[in-house]
Order: structure tokens, then C-alpha cells, then sequence
């Protein structure tokens, strides 16, 4: 029996330092792809995804790719919610253009597994803030009292909280739409979920926005105007 359990230690251990490898290698690609201004092909995403070891959580291939196309359409600060293989992808995309992913992560552990691997000439341009849920009263969300939050954002992934938070994603609007500038493209992730629709409508309305692309299970929004303050 605890011959058993060593030998799957041991297997366990030798899979992750693999996936290791397989994410650091592939970062570097997408970096360098990124560099050539090429658009990265499906299988070094899958690979990245592999490598990340955490597919039913993360963002999936289709997502990652939709987060490059709409993140380089765009400039200022980049905001995350709900960090993990994501964070890494848009840190390939922000250093090079000299722009600051901003990532809210309520869980430290999952927090840690990104700063474990993140790069280090990658960190700079990542903000990694880890802070509670919190009640807003309606909904709960990231908490931000004690962080100081980006202006002007240009961009925003929303993939957290998870969608069994109350109120699921809806709170990235009431807290931070006043903070996004003006053509800030927010890209939504499990639309095809009823809750997150039910959001990106919300969304459309209290942040002047307006679906401008309708992905299999996400959706890009275009903030036209300064958005709406919620009582
Ligand atoms: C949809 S996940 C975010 C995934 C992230 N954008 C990525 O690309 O990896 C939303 C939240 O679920 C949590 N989470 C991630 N992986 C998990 C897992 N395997 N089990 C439970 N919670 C997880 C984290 O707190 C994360 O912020």
C-alpha cells in the first residue's frame, strides 16, 4: 500500500514538473510569436493549456485566443477577473507593449500557483491582487477597499468570480465601470450560461455598452460612453 501511494507521489511529481516545462516553453513561444506580431496558432494554446494542467477551471482555447485578438485592439490598463493560465496569456500580450494586467484573485492558493510560474521579466507587468469576495449588499465581489484601482482601463477579461458567488460576475460594473475608458472592450466568459447572459444585458445598460461580437460561449462589449452610475 505505501509502496502504491510512493510510486503515484512520484508519478504525480514527475507530471508536474513536466507541465512545467511544457508552460514555461510554451509562454516563450507565444512571447516570441507575439513579437513577430503573428497570431498564435491553436495548438500552442493548447499546448499553454496542457501545460496549465487545469482545463474544466481555465480559459479554454477559443477564450484565449479571443482575449489576444481584442486585448491588441485596445490600450491602457487590462483588468482580470479571476486569474490563472489567462493571466499568464495576457501578460505575453501587455509587457511587450508596455501595459499592466491588473488581476483579482479571491483564492491565494490558486493566486500562488500563477506567481509560481509566472516569469520573472513577465511579473513586472502583472498586478496580481489578492482579495476577498465582499458583500455589496445585492451581489457580492472582489473587495477593493484596500487596493487602489486602475483608471482608464481599456481592457477587461471577466472570468471570476466563480458563478456560484452571488449576484455570479455581475459586480465588475457597478465596481469599476466608472474607472473604464471610454471604447474599453469587456470580454465575458460562459455567456452561454442564463445567469451570464442575464449579466451581459445588465451590463449593456448600466455601462453604455454594446455586444459587438457574440463568441460560442463568450461575448466582447464595447463601452461607448462614460458609463451610467448605479444607484
Ligand atoms: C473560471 S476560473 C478563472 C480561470 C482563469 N481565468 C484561467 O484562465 O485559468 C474562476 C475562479 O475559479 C477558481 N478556480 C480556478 N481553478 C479552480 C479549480 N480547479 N477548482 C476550484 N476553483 C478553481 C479561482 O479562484 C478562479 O479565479
Amino acid at each position: 500500500m505505501r509502496l502504491r501511494m510512493l510510486a503515484k507521489r512520484v508519478r504525480d511529481g514527475s507530471r508536474s514538473s513536466l507541465n512545467r516545462v511544457v508552460l514555461r516553453q510554451g509562454l516563450a513561444t507565444l512571447e516570441r510569436t507575439l513579437a513577430r506580431g503573428a497570431t498564435p496558432r491553436e495548438r500552442l494554446l493548447r499546448t499553454l493549456e496542457r501545460g496549465w494542467a487545469n482545463s474544466a477551471w481555465s480559459a479554454d482555447v477559443k477564450l484565449l485566443s479571443a482575449a489576444l485578438y481584442w486585448l491588441d485592439r485596445t490600450s491602457g490598463p487590462i483588468v482580470e477577473c479571476g486569474s490563472g493560465l489567462s493571466t499568464l496569456v495576457m501578460a505575453c500580450a501587455a509587457a511587450p507593449a508596455g501595459r499592466r494586467v491588473h488581476s483579482f484573485e479571491h483564492d491565494p492558493a490558486w493566486a500562488m500557483r500563477v506567481e509560481q510560474v509566472l516569469p520573472t521579466r513577465l511579473a513586472r507587468c502583472v498586478d496580481l491582487q489578492i482579495t476577498p469576495l465582499r458583500s455589496y449588499g445585492d451581489f457580492d465581489w472582489y473587495s477593493l477597499d484596500a487596493l487602489t484601482q486602475p483608471v482608464e482601463i481599456g481592457f477587461v477579461l471577466c472570468d471570476g468570480p466563480p458563478g456560484t458567488t452571488r449576484g455570479g460576475r455581475y459586480g465588475l460594473a457597478p465596481i469599476l465601470g466608472q474607472q473604464m475608458a471610454e471604447g474599453c472592450i469587456v470580454l465575458l466568459d460562459d455567456t452561454q450560461r442564463s445567469s451570464e447572459h442575464a449579466v451581459v444585458l445588465r451590463w449593456c445598460d448600466e455601462l453604455n455598452a454594446e455586444v459587438i461580437h457574440e463568441g460560442g460561449t463568450y461575448n466582447v462589449l464595447e463601452v461607448r460612453r462614460g458609463a451610467r452610475q448605479v444607484a
